[in-house]
């Protein structure tokens, strides 16, 4: 099943890879699911081989799902905190002895080890958009071994791999099933945009008729959109934009709702920087929540997803988080869109390592 054209690739964006590939990546990642619950865990496929992580943020499904990922297939993951080594840096913004130039980071990185996985995103980058994008660019630039991208401020891909795995686990098929990617209340504005728009582009791409539901304020990456509207016209589906919460549910296979930042917040190209104005737009839709009455709007056998932390009690209820039985109609997907973590990543290190 392994082939050699995944060989050496990093994982920036979904959008630099095709349909087909994503196609064989979860069939390669249900294929080690299967496996690993039959006690088979392949730990010849990349025995004694290391996989840097380079965590600028906190994590609890990245970090462990790749540590075990790599467990699991015979190699180590290595755990990197930037502010014990010399913090990688960008030309521009080095400090001496404190600092090291990404440039210097990513070719010694490339000679121990057989990839780079790196999250950033919000504060290390003075929630500038685009700013840690760029610095994984630049780690991509420099290092002949992958870049895999564990979530920046603009993409998330290995949570949108996770996402359309457990639709295609739930549906069996993409097609004429109805994905609604949804803003939901959070007292906290400080949220990228990375799942929301690699959600979209996950669904999209895969050919769901994919709905973003969100307050005018909390607009996505323009050319994110673009990039959905393009995917859904080659799939033959669908892709719209509404500002209605509990109309965009009706009939929903898929109710993904989640905070994010709100657009003209936080430093340009973005906006203002301005937590406090952040709240009080966050402040005016409170009615953004998951409930039982919003999951009844959906198809009978909808599922509940949210890529997880989730802020119980504001984005959602505990009844909605907490319904996980298959045999109840409706019910929350989320420990096995959590597990799925886990099973696209390991298709995708074994690809690509
Ligand atoms: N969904 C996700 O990326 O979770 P962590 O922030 O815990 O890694």
């Amino acid at each position: 099943m392994l082939t050699d054209s995944f060989r050496g690739r990093d994982l920036l964006t979904l959008l630099d890879w095709k349909k087909e590939e994503i196609n064989q990546i979860l069939d390669l990642a249900l294929e080690l699911k299967a496996d690993r619950a039959n006690g088979r865990y392949h730990d010849d496929i990349l025995r004694a081989k290391t996989l840097f992580m380079l965590f600028y943020n906190q994590s609890l499904r990245t970090r462990n799902s790749f540590e075990a990922g790599m467990h699991q297939l015979g190699g180590h993951a290595h755990y990197l905190d930037p502010s014990k080594i010399y913090t990688p840096a960008l030309e521009g913004k080095e400090v001496a002895y404190s600092t090291e130039r990404v440039s210097d980071v990513a070719r010694v990185l490339a000679r121990m080890g057989e990839a780079i996985a790196i999250r950033c995103y919000g504060d290390p980058v003075d929630w500038e958009y685009g700013g840690a994008n760029a610095l994984l660019k630049e780690f991509a630039k420099w290092s002949d071994k992958p870049i895999l991208n564990m979530e920046d401020d603009i993409y998330h891909p290995f949570q949108g791999l996770a996402d359309i795995l457990t639709v295609k686990e739930q549906y069996g098929t993409f097609k004429g099933i109805k994905f609604v990617m949804s803003w939901a209340y959070s007292p906290s504005a400080h949220k990228p945009r990375a799942v929301p728009q690699s959600a979209i582009i996950a669904a999209t791409m895969m050919g769901c008729d994919t709905v973003l539901a969100r307050p005018p304020e909390m607009a996505l990456d323009p050319k994110i959109i673009a990039a959905c509207r393009t995917n859904a016209e080659m799939n033959g589906s669908s892709f719209e934009i509404t500002e209605d919460f509990m109309g965009a549910a009706e009939g929903a296979h898929v109710l993904y709702p989640k905070a994010w930042a709100a657009m003209p917040i936080f430093k340009p190209p973005v906006g203002e920087d301005s937590e406090e104005k952040a709240l009080e737009i966050f402040n005016k839709y409170k009615d953004w929540k998951a409930t039982r009455e919003y999951m009844e709007l959906g198809d009978k056998n909808a599922i509940y997803m949210h890529c997880l932390p989730a802020d119980r009690a504001w984005e959602v209820t505990n009844e909605v988080m907490d319904n996980t039985d298959p045999a109840s109609g409706w019910r929350s997907a989320i420990f096995d869109e959590a597990e799925n973590r886990l099973h696209v990543q390991k298709a995708v290190m074994a690809l690509t390592m």
